[in-house]
């Protein structure tokens, strides 16, 4: 299976700043073999990306996405303004919406419903906080944020999906997870999106890991197969390191 590396920009860098980055990270495409490449800036640099990457194989993501079509929502930003970018994925549940803006599993599955509605590939993620680790809660928190996000929706209507698992304490700690503990939270989530969706959603499910990914270790979990790529914030924002973390990961995947 193709493994999926995604840079999450965060609130980090300007639209002049995104062209220069991707500019150098083009130089570099041709060594990014067996990996599918998808950067997700903020809103206002993915004009500038989209230029930047025509004719390129690298894939646009975005951070977020209101749940209503259109309307009324001052602030929000609909899918459709972002498809006309090229737009084709977004990141969602990620724990800073969840824990510094208040979204919870319900804002969450309604912006995943209005995702696959309008065609986008959402990045689902979960994960637990270290509170919840230490109460040996990680499978029950990660079983509660997927049935919350995926239960009762229509297999056909879902196609494909990634999740990312993305322990909150791993986050931009310099603390990742280690290897082991992101392949047995991988495997649980192939293995209950197979229990909700069924055998079709559940092959074609990418599980990434993410948290304090780059070029160093990122070749320890990808190695596991039940970890098909990986999230990466701080790693993804220098063109030539992220470019190594993806050859890395190249690499490492014998599977
Ligand atoms: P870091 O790679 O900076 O730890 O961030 C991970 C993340 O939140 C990606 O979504």
């Amino acid at each position: 299976m193709e493994l999926i590396i995604a840079a999450n920009w965060k609130m980090h860098k300007t639209a002049a700043e995104t062209a220069e980055f991707c500019a150098q990270l083009r130089l570099q495409e041709g060594r990014f073999s067996k990996v599918e490449v998808l950067l997700c800036p903020p809103f206002t640099a993915l004009a500038a990306a989209a230029a930047a990457l025509e004719g390129s194989t690298i894939k646009l993501g975005a951070q977020n996405i209101s749940w209503e079509e259109k309307g009324a929502y001052t602030g929000e930003i609909a899918p459709r303004m972002l498809k006309e970018f090229g737009v084709s994925h977004v990141i969602l549940g990620h724990s800073e919406r969840r824990h510094i803006f208040g979204e919870d599993d319900t804002v969450i599955r309604k912006k995943l419903e209005r995702a696959l509605h309008e065609g986008l590939l959402p990045i689902l993620c979960i994960g637990e906080t270290e509170a919840q680790r230490s109460a040996k809660k990680t499978a029950s928190v990660l079983e509660r944020q997927l049935h919350a996000a995926l239960e009762g929706l229509d297999p056909e209507s879902v196609g494909k999906l990634v999740i990312a698992y993305e322990p909150v304490w791993a986050i931009g700690t310099g603390q990742a997870a280690s290897p082991d503990d992101a392949a047995a939270a991988a495997s649980l989530a192939h293995a209950v999106v197979e229990k909700i969706l069924g055998d079709k959603v559940g092959s074609a499910l990418r599980v990434q890991y993410g948290g304090s990914v780059n070029a160093g270790n990122i070749g320890g979990f990808v190695s596991l197969p039940p970890v098909n790529g990986a999230l990466v914030g701080g790693a993804s924002l220098e063109p030539d390191s992220f470019a190594e973390l993806i050859v890395a990961a190249g690499e490492a995947a014998g599977h």
